[in-house]
């Protein structure tokens, strides 16, 4: 049985007692609200259109789609994780063409803001994939998943590199309407997450999302073998949102300009203004659909009583609030017990 959940509010910013303006604005893309579905936890909305008004949301970030039909990998390809989860579902999908025909016609006709991701073994493919779209169009923009192994060089995901990260936006960039926003989607699993956000916007990529799945392992301890079939998988849900957090705060350091879509382990709207506060524009949601799948909405409400109860009148206030100059003097001047406490922190920090 489903349930709907009708909006309190709608989402120019109305929502009980709480007013907050949620708009997002990222790059050349406007959208009313900041809150997205996260690619591969929500299909392409149709399921979640039962439980909730997806055109109330800011959007929906379609499960990546690649040139062919691809059957993903082998089972079981699910583990749970201390406050997380182990996924090793590859890019299953009915390719690029039958997406176009079914999907993005529905998304269309329902009237949700799309941002469709695309995935490829070789930035041709990536090529391929943004050129069908750029033909059917009917679409917001491109989330690029560059955290799949390029075939070309064995097996380096593409996110790892800065070169072969660019190699592959450039390569959308090109095959993809000029005026088409592209996201790329970055990887936690490098040394240095910043070289590559720099390395892909430089290539044309509009902005980021941050961040993927990390790379993990589970062992069954009754089989004694690799709970995946796949051996490794990636890690998903409130386990790793320091991370995520940690990505998203660096980026923003750096590259003070750049737009942001956060995510990694968003349950709630407190979570969510983690990122906002940190440095995100927008954020999107994923694990938390598979246990409830009004997750969206429901954030989108917690999250505008979170920015509202704090005295922010718009959501673009609170972005990258964190890093405003007077609470890192006063942190500074902390006590000195508390200034022990975190020591290593702050190491860290200053380096
Ligand atoms: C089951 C599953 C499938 C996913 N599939 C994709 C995908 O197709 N493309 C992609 O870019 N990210 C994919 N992701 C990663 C999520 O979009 C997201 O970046 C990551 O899970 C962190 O957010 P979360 O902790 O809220 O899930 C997938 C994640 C999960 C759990």
């Amino acid at each position: 049985m489903t349930r709907k959940i009708v909006s309190s509010g709608n989402v120019s910013g109305n929502y009980g007692n709480a007013r907050c303006d949620l708009r997002a604005t990222l790059g050349s893309l406007e959208i009313p609200s900041a809150i997205l579905t996260a690619s591969g936890c929500a299909a392409a909305g149709r399921e979640l259109d039962n439980y909730f008004d997806i055109t109330q949301i800011g959007g929906i970030v379609t499960k990546s789609i690649m040139l062919a039909p691809r059957s993903g990998r082998a089972t079981p390809r699910m583990a749970e994780t201390p406050s997380g989860m182990l996924n090793s579902i590859g890019l299953q999908g009915p390719g690029v063409e039958s997406f176009i025909e079914n999907d993005l016609v529905w998304l269309r006709q329902r009237g949700a803001r799309t941002i469709v991701s695309i995935a490829g073994g070789t930035a041709e493919e990536f090529g391929k994939v943004a050129a069908k779209l750029r033909i059917a169009g009917g679409f917001d923009a491109i989330e690029v998943n560059i955290s799949c192994p390029n075939v070309e060089d064995r097996g380096q995901v593409f996110a790892c590199r800065p070169d072969s990260a660019a190699q592959v936006v450039q390569t959308v960039r090109r095959n993809s309407d000029s005026k088409i926003p592209i996201f790329a989607k970055l990887s936690p699993d490098v040394t240095d997450i910043v070289d590559i956000a720099r390395s892909v916007s430089q290539a044309g990529a509009t902005g980021v999302s941050v961040i993927n799945t990390l790379l993990g392992m589970v062992i069954n301890t009754t089989t004694m073998r690799p709970a995946l079939a796949g051996v490794t998988g990636g890690v998903s849900g409130p386990a790793i949102r320091p991370v995520a957090v940690r990505c998203v705060w660096q980026i923003r350091s750096a590259l003070p300009d750049l737009p942001i879509i956060g995510m990694g382990g968003i349950r709630s709207g407190h979570d969510a203004l983690e990122f906002i506060l940190a440095g995100a524009n927008a954020i999107s949601v994923g694990t938390s659909i598979f246990n409830d799948p009004s997750a969206p909405m429901r954030i989108q409400t917690e999250l505008q009583q979170e920015l509202a109860s704090r005295g922010f009148t718009s959501l673009a206030q609170a972005v990258s609030y964190a890093h405003r100059e007077a609470d890192i003097a006063s942190m500074e001047e902390a006590p000195s017990s508390a200034a022990e406490d975190s020591e290593t922190e702050w190491d860290f920090i200053s380096e």
